[in-house]
């Protein structure tokens, strides 16, 4: 491979680096209360600098009254004692730092806690200063609803208060009361919070549901969602035409992102579950740049084929408007995991995929163990969204079991019974058995990270061809003078691709003994590899 360098200031971390999502409620308790909290990532930093990400990112750790897990804020500007002190905050960040890495914490803009002051203020009278910081609407006539929103999280997104009998908007829980985004105190007061951690250090924010931030005035009734079938979910009922995406949702991720403008190297992330072209508009314009990465979730209900993600990708870099810098993220805490999407089987070429696309990687915490989703029995059911509606897949729960380090008693995870149960396979699939295995899945994540970051090609390089072909999807990564081909057999079957390479640089099934030369690609079931074209691939092979 032809060496290149690439020189610190040509590219910012956040394009350069790997972000590894962190939930902090099941990474490492350290006080044996059975949940996991900021000292307990703390002790595990060792592991993520050897596994070799660049950022982590913390699910919410302010105070709340876990009505849906640290999503709905109590208060901006502490953290919650589940997790611990401020002073356990600026330890595990000066100690991160100290590796060599940065931190970005989660930041949920779009509502509070119902318990947050804020709020408890706003409901106690109508003419309360506070009243207009949150989404107050009058019955109908009939003391209805004020119209046909639903909550994301079942039910609908209106609920009526004793106190005055207004009603007031929540797009999730009615324990998390959205904040009207049109009161000039409400920008300011979150910018406020905004400062507060920036000041401290931190390097950037994960925006919470922005594309949710603003609801039409006028409170048209959402019509019908078209894709609505018999079995699925009562709060897909109805198409979120009204609810979210509104054009000044922009104002506000510019005003976000003047805030962290005026820090060194910050970083915002934002969350918005938007077909692709609408994501692009949360970059922002050059004139008022919205955030840096609008996550691209897209990969997550991409259908499993070669051709889907090969589609898939040169759609999204032939959107991405000029100077803008793509994301991939494969899982979250939100979603099914990669291993129980694809299978087993197919976990580690998924993550070859993840770690050689173009465009900043986001790793979910356990991705590198191949972890499945945890059966959860209905006693075991925490969150909210299944407790509502259950029976629809809507749970998050077996996404967000314990990460298992070991195969001690409840896997090095605690000392206490965790807050959700273990995988069961716990005492194979774990840290420390991977990482003394160089066929695990673990290790070759790590693999993947470290080839990514020495090798300009893969880390800030564009595309070259981008082809799929039967069930081997192949792109090229380039720069300058450096050319790397990627080859992902989507099938359980061997096939031989036209590839001609002169070397295997990393395969996803272990060292490889019979390379055949000349122009075909030997490629084992679900296998992924990372070769050196011996010449510029063109549109079509020839074999
Ligand atoms: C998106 C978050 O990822 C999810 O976990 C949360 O429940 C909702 N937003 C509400 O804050």
């Amino acid at each position: 491979m032809t060496p290149v360098e690439l020189h610190n200031g040509d590219f910012a971390w956040w394009q350069r680096g790997v972000i590894y999502q962190i939930y902090p409620r099941s990474f490492q308790d350290s006080n044996g209360d059975g949940i996991g909290d900021l000292a307990g990532i703390t002790q595990r930093l060792d592991y993520l600098r050897w596994l070799g990400v660049d950022a982590i990112w913390l699910s919410p750790v302010n105070p709340s009254p876990m009505a849906d897990f640290g999503y709905d804020v109590s208060d901006y500007v502490g953290i919650d004692p589940i997790f611990g002190t401020l002073d356990d905050f600026d330890n595990l960040l000066a100690e991160t730092h100290r590796r060599g890495m940065k931190l970005i914490m989660d930041f949920v803009p779009n509502h509070t806690s119902d318990q947050h002051p804020w709020f408890l203020e706003s409901r106690a009278s109508a003419d309360n200063p506070k009243r207009d910081w949150y989404v107050w609407r009058d019955a109908r006539p009939s003391g209805a609803a004020p119209n046909n929103w639903l909550s994301e999280f079942g039910g609908p997104a209106w609920t009526r208060d004793e106190i005055t009998g207004q009603y007031y908007y929540h797009a999730y829980l009615p324990q998390q009361p959205d904040l009207n985004w049109r009161n000039p105190a409400v920008r300011e007061a979150m910018h406020q919070a905004l400062h507060f951690w920036l000041a401290r250090g931190v390097d950037g924010f994960r925006l919470d549901t922005v594309h949710h931030l603003f609801e039409d005035p006028g409170l048209t009734d959402n019509p019908p969602n078209p894709d609505f079938r018999p079995g699925m979910s009562p709060t897909l009922t109805f198409a979120r035409k009204h609810q979210v995406d509104l054009p000044e949702v922009q104002e506000v991720l510019a005003g976000f992102r003047r805030v962290t403008d005026a820090y060194d190297a910050r970083l915002l992330v934002g969350e918005a579950y938007l077909p692709l072209e609408k994501v692009m508009a949360y970059y922002g314009t050059p004139h008022a740049p919205g955030v840096q990465l609008p996550f691209n979730f897209h990969l997550i209900g991409a259908t499993w084929k070669a051709s889907a993600i090969g589609d898939l990708i040169t759609q999204y870099d032939g959107l991405l408007p000029p100077g803008c810098w793509p994301n991939w993220v494969l899982g979250n805490h939100d979603r099914t995991r990669i291993a129980s999407r694809v299978g087993a089987d197919s976990a580690a070429l998924a993550t070859m995929l993840l770690l050689t696309l173009r465009g900043t990687p986001t790793l979910y915490y356990a991705d590198e163990l191949g972890l499945a989703d945890v059966p959860i029995s209905p006693e075991q059911v925490r969150d909210p969204w299944e407790l509502r509606v259950p029976g629809f897949g809507s749970g998050r729960d077996p996404v967000r079991t314990p990460m298992p380090w070991d195969g001690s008693p409840h896997a090095g995870f605690t000392t206490a019974t965790p807050w959700l149960p273990l995988n069961g396979d716990f005492a194979v699939r774990n840290v420390e058995s991977q990482r003394a295995d160089a066929a695990s899945l673990l290790r070759l994540t790590r693999d993947l990270i470290a080839l990514r970051q020495r090798t300009p090609a893969l880390c800030v390089g564009g595309y070259g061809i981008i082809e799929s072909r039967g069930d081997v999807l192949t792109y090229e990564r380039l720069w300058g003078e450096q050319r790397l081909a990627i080859a992902l057999n989507f099938s359980g079957t061997t096939v031989y691709t036209p590839l001609p390479h002169t070397r295997v640089v990393l395969s996803t099934v272990g060292p490889r003994t019979a390379e055949l030369p000349g122009s075909l690609l030997c490629l084992r079931p679900f296998e992924g590899a990372i070769i050196e074209p011996t010449q510029q691939l063109h549109g079509g092979f020839s074999a």
